[in-house]
């Protein structure tokens, strides 16, 4: 049975291969800090990281992801202390929540391969990200925060 690494442990695939990895996180190993928006790849509340790159799980299926290894929001950082998030923090990004997690996954992918972006970046960046909330302005500050 082929197997998948999630934040650094290894689990056997033992579900239909077309599912989603984004109910394999929340429905199989309970990890449900990944949201489900939109189910089709439109709004960003699904980003994790497969080898470090920000993907959406809710239209990645479980079989194309064995051997690789993803990251959740849950495996982002030991305490919550990744840059992204102590930026968060400190922002008070967040309203209602939702998107979040979503939105640091994919903050974090960004910045690990662009350390000085200017604004322009981080926008272009970050626009398939959305937030009912309309969070956008604090999101912006706090990446730009977390990247000085
Ligand atoms: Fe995956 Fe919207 S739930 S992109």
């Amino acid at each position: 049975m082929s197997s998948v690494t999630i934040n650094g442990k290894e689990y056997p695939i033992d579900v239909a291969p077309d599912m989603p990895l984004l109910w394999f996180l929340r429905d199989r190993l309970e990890l449900t800090g990944t949201k489900f928006g939109c189910g089709s790849g439109l709004c960003g509340a699904c980003t994790v990281h497969i080898d470090g790159t920000a993907t959406r799980s809710c239209v990645m299926p479980i079989s194309a992801v064995a051997g690789r290894s993803i990251t959740t929001i849950e495996g982002l950082s030991e305490n919550g202390d990744h840059p992204v998030q102590k930026a968060w923090l400190k922002h008070q990004v967040p309203q209602c929540g939702y998107c979040q997690a979503g939105q640091i996954m994919n903050a974090a992918s960004f910045l690990a391969n662009n350390k000085q972006p200017s604004e322009q970046d981080i926008e272009a960046a970050m626009q398939g990200n959305i937030c009912r909330c309309g969070t956008y302005q604090r999101i912006k500050l706090a990446i730009a925060d977390a990247a000085d």
